[in-house]
C-alpha cells in the first residue's frame, strides 16, 4: 500500500524545531497503562455503533495486514522514504492497546501520540480523526476493546534518517495539525453538517481526493480537487468532478452503499474498501454525505445528465458508434480493434455494464485507473456481487493496452486525449 508523500514536510519541519518550537509544542507525557476494561462493561448498542464508526474511519483496511487478524496491525504502509507499519489496535495488552485507557485512546485520535508519549506519523490519519466527537470515539473504543486480543508485533519501520526520528513529527504537526472537534456550520441543514461530520473526521475522505502539498498535506483551498491513492486517481468531488452525468443524492447513495452506480460506473481500486466499510451506516447518514458532496458540485446545468447519457449511448458498439471510428486516427482504429476481440462482448449497448462514456474513469485527467482495471480485473464490491471483471494482464500487451486507451478517449469522450500513456502503463505493470 502507498501512502501520500507526507514524509517530504517531515524534512522541512526540522527547520521549524530548529527555531525552537519543540519544547514547548513537541512534548507529551506517557499515560499509565490500564488493566483492559471488561467488554461485558459496554452497551451492546455502544459496541455496534462503534462497529460501524470504524468501519466509517477504514480502521481495518490500515490496521490488518494480509493473512493476518483484523485490527492485529503489520500492513505495511509504503512512502518514497521507506515503510511505515500499521500497530497492533486490538486489546493484547503487550503488543496491542488493551493497556490504554480511553483517555490515551482520545489523545491519539486527536493528537496522533501514542500512549508512551510517542509521536505517531500522520499515514494514521489523525488529522481527520481529530473532529470526532468524544461520544463517537467513546464507542469506538467500546468496540475495539471489545474485539479478540491478538499478540502480534508489527515489524519494524523502516524509515530512511532523518524521517525515522519521531521527534520531528512535532514540527509537522505545528505546521498542518489542527486538533479541533468538528465545528458545525450554522448556516447550513443538519443533514448537511451530518455528512461534513461524517466525511471530514472519520472517513477522512480528502486526504485522497484532494491534491497535497509538498509536506504531504491537504492543499485546503484545493479541497477535493482530485489526488491519488496507491497509484490510481481519486477523482475530484468538488465542482471539478470529471463524471459526465451530474452526481445527484441518489446516484451518490447507490454509489456510496453498493460501489455502482448506474450513471457512473464501478468503484474499483483504493474507493473499494472505503465503500465495502460503510456499509453500516444508516442510509439518512449516506443521504447526508452526500448532500454534503452535491453541495460542493454546485447546481448542474439543466438537461446536462440526459445529455452525458445520450453521448454515451451512441458512442457505443450497438449504438451507433462504429461508424465514425473509420475516421479516427490509426493508433486509435488499431485500439478499436483490440476493443472488438477483447472487451466488446461486455462494453456495448444493451450488455449490463454502464456506457464506458458515462463512466468517470474514463473521463478522467489520467488513465491510471483505467490500466489497473485492464491489468488486474475488478474484484466486485460487496454491494453489487455481479459486477465483476476478469484481468488481462497477461493476454494485453502494452503495445495493444497503449492503443487499447488511445482509442478509449478518442471514442467514448470528447475530452483531450491522454499524455504520457507509456509512462503511465510502466508505472501500474511496476507497481503489480
Ligand atoms: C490510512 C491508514 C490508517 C487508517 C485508515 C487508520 N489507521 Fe490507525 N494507524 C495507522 C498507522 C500506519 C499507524 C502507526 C503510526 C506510527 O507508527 O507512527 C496507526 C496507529 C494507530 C494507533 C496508535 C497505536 C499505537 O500503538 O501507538 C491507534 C490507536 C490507531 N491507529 C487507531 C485507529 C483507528 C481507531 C482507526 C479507525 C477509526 C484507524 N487507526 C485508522 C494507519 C491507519
Ligand atoms: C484510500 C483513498 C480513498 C479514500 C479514503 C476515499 N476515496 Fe473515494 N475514491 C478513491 C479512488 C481511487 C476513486 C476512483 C475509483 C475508480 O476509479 O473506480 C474514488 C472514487 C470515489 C467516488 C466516485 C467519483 C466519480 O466521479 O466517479 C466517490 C463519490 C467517492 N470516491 C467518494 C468518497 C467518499 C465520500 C469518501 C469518504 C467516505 C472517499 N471517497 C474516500 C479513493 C479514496
Ligand atoms: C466479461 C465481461 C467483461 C469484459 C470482457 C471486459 N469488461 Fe470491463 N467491465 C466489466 C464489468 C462487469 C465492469 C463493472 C461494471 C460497470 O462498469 O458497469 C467493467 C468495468 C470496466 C471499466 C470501469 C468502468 C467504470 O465503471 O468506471 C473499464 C474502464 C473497463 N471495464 C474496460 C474494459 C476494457 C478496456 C476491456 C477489454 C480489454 C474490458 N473492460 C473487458 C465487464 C467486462
Amino acid at each position: 500500500m502507498r501512502a501520500r508523500g507526507w514524509i517530504g514536510g517531515i524534512i522541512g519541519a526540522a527547520v521549524v524545531i530548529a527555531g525552537g518550537g519543540y519544547a514547548a509544542i513537541g512534548w507529551y507525557p506517557a499515560i499509565d497503562p490500564v488493566s483492559r476494561p471488561d467488554p461485558a462493561g459496554f452497551e451492546p448498542e455502544v459496541v455496534e455503533r462503534g462497529e460501524t464508526l470504524a468501519g466509517v474511519g477504514a480502521c481495518a483496511v490500515c490496521h490488518t495486514a494480509e493473512g493476518s487478524a483484523s485490527f492485529a496491525g503489520g500492513l505495511a504502509l509504503e512512502t518514497p522514504f521507506g515503510t511505515v507499519h500499521s500497530s497492533n489496535i486490538t486489546p493484547d495488552p503487550d503488543t496491542g492497546i488493551g493497556d490504554w485507557s480511553f483517555e490515551a485512546f482520545r489523545r491519539s485520535m486527536r493528537e496522533g501520540v501514542s500512549r508512551s508519549g510517542a509521536h505517531l506519523y500522520p499515514v494514521f490519519p489523525y488529522t481527520h480523526f481529530a473532529r470526532v466527537t468524544n461520544d463517537d470515539l467513546r464507542a469506538i473504543y467500546a468496540f475495539l476493546m471489545s474485539q479478540e486480543p491478538v499478540e502480534a508485533t508489527p515489524e519494524p519501520n523502516n524509515l530512511q534518517f532523518p524521517t525515522n526520528f519521531r521527534p520531528l513529527l512535532a514540527g509537522w504537526k505545528f505546521l498542518f495539525h489542527d486538533a479541533e472537534p468538528f465545528t458545525p456550520n450554522p448556516d447550513r441543514s443538519e443533514a448537511w453538517n451530518r455528512g461534513a461530520y461524517l466525511s471530514e473526521g472519520l472517513g477522512h475522505c480528502s486526504v485522497c481526493h484532494s491534491p497535497l502539498n509538498r509536506f504531504g498535506a491537504v492543499v485546503e483551498s484545493e479541497l477535493y480537487a482530485g489526488g491519488s491513492a496507491e497509484g490510481w486517481h481519486a477523482p475530484a468531488l468538488n465542482e471539478d468532478s470529471p463524471a459526465p452525468a451530474p452526481w445527484g443524492d441518489l446516484a451518490m447513495v447507490n454509489y456510496l452503499l453498493d460501489g455502482w452506480d448506474l450513471d457512473h460506473g464501478i468503484a474499483a481500486g483504493p474507493m473499494q474498501p472505503v465503500v465495502d466499510h460503510l456499509r453500516g451506516l444508516s442510509d439518512d447518514d449516506v443521504f447526508a454525505m452526500a448532500e454534503y458532496f452535491l453541495s460542493l458540485q454546485g447546481d448542474p446545468e439543466e438537461g446536462a445528465r440526459d445529455r452525458a447519457i445520450e453521448f454515451a449511448e451512441t458512442r457505443q458498439f450497438g449504438g451507433g458508434g462504429e461508424e465514425r471510428i473509420a475516421q479516427l486516427p490509426e493508433q486509435a482504429q488499431q485500439g478499436a480493434e483490440v476493443f472488438e476481440d477483447v472487451c466488446v462482448n461486455c462494453h456495448r449497448a444493451a450488455s449490463d455494464t454502464v456506457p464506458l462514456g458515462l463512466t468517470t474513469t474514463v473521463n478522467m485527467p489520467d488513465p491510471r485507473n483505467v490500466i489497473h482495471i485492464v491489468l488486474d480485473g475488478i474484484e466486485a464490491p460487496a454491494g453489487s456481487p455481479n459486477k465483476s471483471m476478469r484481468a488481462f494482464a497477461t493476454s494485453v500487451n502494452d503495445e495493444e493496452l497503449a492503443d487499447l486507451l488511445v482509442f478509449m478517449r478518442a471514442q467514448f469522450t470528447e475530452r483531450a486525449p491522454w499524455s504520457d500513456i507509456e509512462a503511465a502503463i510502466a508505472e501500474v505493470r511496476g507497481d503489480g
